[in-house]
């Protein structure tokens, strides 16, 4: 396509530029079109025609005129002087080089990547204004703080200014001083700011943690979907879409919604080779945060975060962890935004070393020495989690990722999922949280590196080819059995536990399914004439809890699933339909071998058990059940943590153990004169069902 360039005269401020046709300025019509271009938006040295590549970032698909790229050398030196970095990190040159020769791009990158490099570098070299869509206010200062220390001329736009303060950023724009302008999506409703917008020559627009326009990504934002009718205000300027944690679904998604055209996908750098992964079964609340409260312990030095579900579980962490460190803080939604703006700059200088935050924090904050991420909760998707692991060991220094996991935990989520299923049109947002979830919940149960089921999961190829990690838990203590087929004989059992849990159609939890297989003659069962099920009585060779082992491993297998927190209740998956049409066999996923089916035996009373077995008698179940009871009220009367009396270990020991005597409470381990002394004569009339 021919250009014609008409220098009215280079030596005043602006000269216009003519060029055929360009389809987006005046919609319909067909004619030549000129825009005005300022000389000192032009690189100075540059010959004007060298510009053009940066100019052709205006045009879409098709450039009115051919590309003159930028050679490495222009590239590496504006890296630089401008941003003090002698390297381009992988993914970034090749993001930067698409964009600034006026191509769409999406790019996955994982968090401390450098993804803001991609449009911070283009900016300093576009002639217009380079608009960055971000989500969060307080990144968005940050960022701006330090371009400007770089010479960029850079501006944020937000609720958060002040009158005067937004005066001046309007000013600026007026007066087309700015670089790059950061704008927070809830801006894109006012039209005043919007009609300013149009007026300007926007060369890139950007939108940063573009997770948010997916409802599959975890963080959704409705703003965001507004984004799409704004690029076509502005004339469809090219578009750059970054982000740390898109499935393949919410990169479709995203291409999608933002109208991309052949952009330029790079998903590079999942593989965070310095964090050690981790999840660790908890069998309570209580052994979470001691748990917590030893893992933090151990860390003297560096920046520790904590991930909790909720606000009450934030704020109770935070206060527990108080108790025995200091610089703790905690940040969440309920926060007015004075607060979360001091606790995230005393974050940031280090005042805070320990924080306990909700997903509301993490977004975008790049602090190098986080050394520990322990989730307290399990989070709703494999993006969220692998998102707010990776605050840590930004510096390329060892850091750990710890999850705990207890089961329970999940009720919070399914507590989510509910609120979602309850709002009219969230009902298909239900649906996706559940899928996010289970898939989560595959990662906690992987057997094998935990560093390649995430990057599976991403689909990073290119890393996946480099092998396990070494450093996760399941590389390090490498499961015994990862993946075994079934014998004859359990993959019948299996058989029949998949179709009883069809006949029930849904309507039981694993306890009836157990029951209706081992023939059971409790009356709620004959109620609801489980006697009827065709499976009635296939497992009652096996006991119960081999059968429930069953049920759990054919749930970790992804044959069942579980629906519901108060009453869970299972049903089949695809994969379990599959084998009762017979189209697939069996194969458990278990990660140790269930134990086979050896009778339960009652621990002698002669000798000082170490802990008790799993697979507790249902009397050492009751006398548990009591002891917890009791744990509460001390822990209530003495207001403290329950596990500061107790940790459930020993009370699992003194269940199994049975002390009638104080002398033999004593002989339990976790019980030290002072707690014999002081609990005592509580404890053994619990055991004895005397409370
Ligand atoms: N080429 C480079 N060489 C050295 N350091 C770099 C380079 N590119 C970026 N960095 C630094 O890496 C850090 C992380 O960059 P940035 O904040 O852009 O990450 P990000 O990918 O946007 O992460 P997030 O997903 O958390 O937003 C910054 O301190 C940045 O200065
Ligand atoms: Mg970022
Ligand atoms: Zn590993």
């Amino acid at each position: 396509m021919a250009l014609c360039l008409e220098r009215e005269n280079i030596q005043h401020d602006s000269f216009r530029l003519f060029f055929p046709s360009y389809p987006p300025l005046t919609k319909g019509k067909n004619h030549s079109q000129a825009i005005n271009v300022q000389v000192r938006d032009l690189i100075p040295g540059l010959p004007v025609v060298r510009q053009s590549s940066i100019l052709s970032s205006l045009f879409q698909s098709s450039p009115p005129f051919s590309l003159i790229n930028l050679t490495v050398d222009d590239l590496t030196r504006q890296l630089s002087e401008q941003f003090g970095f002698a390297t381009f990190r992988p993914g970034q040159e090749e993001v930067i080089r698409a964009v600034l020769a006026g191509r769409d791009a999406m790019t996955v990158m994982p968090t401390g990547q450098g993804k803001s490099l991609c449009y911070q570098l283009p900016a300093t070299l576009l002639p217009g204004l380079t608009l960055v869509i971000s989500p969060l206010i307080a990144l968005m200062q940050d960022q701006v703080a330090s371009l400007k220390q770089r010479g960029i001329k850079a501006a944020a736009f937000h609720s958060g200014l002040t009158g005067s303060e937004k005066h001046r950023v309007i000013q600026d724009l007026n007066q087309k001083r700015l670089q790059l302008l950061y704008l927070a999506p809830e801006r894109m409703q006012h039209e005043g700011f919007l009609q300013l917008l149009r007026t300007l020559w926007v060369s890139l627009l950007v939108v940063d943690e573009a997770h948010c326009i997916s409802q599959w990504g975890h963080d959704f934002r409705p703003d965001y979907l507004k984004i799409g009718r704004l690029r076509q205000e502005l004339t469809n300027p090219p578009c750059l879409a970054l982000t740390a944690t898109a499935t393949t679904r919410v990169q479709i998604d995203l291409c999608k919604r933002l109208s991309l055209r052949d952009p330029l996908k790079l998903v590079a750098g999942f593989r965070r080779p310095n964090l050690a992964l981790s999840v660790r079964p908890c069998q309570s609340r209580q052994e979470k945060l001691a748990t917590l409260e030893r893992l933090v312990r151990e860390r003297e030095k560096g920046t520790i975060l904590v991930y909790c579900a909720t606000r009450r579980a934030v704020e109770e962490v935070a206060e527990w962890l108080g108790h025995s460190h200091q610089s703790v803080g905690y940040y969440h939604a309920g926060l007015s935004d004075e607060e979360r703006r001091l606790v995230h700059d005393d974050f940031r200088r280090g005042t805070v070393r320990i924080l306990a935050a909700t997903n509301a924090f993490g977004m975008g904050i790049d602090k190098s020495d986080v050394r520990l991420v322990v989730h307290f909760d399990i989070p709703g998707s494999v993006e969220a989690y692998y998102q707010e692991v990776g605050r840590a060991g930004r510096d390329g220094q060892p850091a750990a990722c710890v999850l705990l996991f207890h089961e329970r935990d999940l009720a919070t989520q399914e507590y989510f999922i509910q609120l979602a299923a309850k709002d009219p049109e969230g009902s298909d947002r239900a649906a996706r949280m559940r899928t996010l979830l289970q898939e989560m919940l595959g990662y906690v149960s992987v057997p094998t590196c935990r560093q390649l089921a995430i990057l599976d999961y991403f689909s990073d190829e290119a890393e996946r080819a480099l092998g396990p990690c070494g450093l996760c838990d399941r590389c390090v203590t490498p499961v015994r059995q990862a993946c075994r087929e079934v014998s004859r004989d359990d993959a019948a059992s299996a058989k029949a536990v998949l179709e009883t849990v069809s006949w029930c159609g849904g309507r039981f939890g694993v306890s009836r399914i157990v029951e209706i297989l081992r023939g059971s003659r409790s009356k709620a069962l004959l109620a609801f004439g489980g006697e009827g099920c065709p499976t009635y009585g296939m497992c009652r060779a096996l006991s119960k809890p081999s059968v429930t082992g069953l049920v759990k491993d054919l749930i970790d297998s992804g044959y069942l699933q579980v629906e519901g927190a108060e009453y869970p209740t299972i049903d089949l998956t695809g994969r379990g339909q599959e084998i009762l049409r017979g189209t697939s066999a069996v194969i458990l996923k278990g990660a140790e071998e269930r134990p086979r089916d050896v009778p339960v035996k009652k621990p002698s009373r002669d000798r000082a058990l170490p802990i008790v077995a799993l697979g507790a008698s249902p009397e050492d179940q009751q006398i548990f059940e009591r002891l917890r009871q009791l744990r509460t009220e001390l822990a209530e009367e003495e207001n403290v943590a329950p596990f500061v009396i107790f940790h459930d270990k020993t009370l699992k020991a003194i269940a199994s153990h049975r002390p009638a005597t104080t002398g033999a409470l004593l002989e339990v381990p976790g019980i030290g004169e002072l707690k014999a002394e002081r609990y005592g004569r509580r404890v053994l009339a619990a055991v004895n069902g005397e409370k």
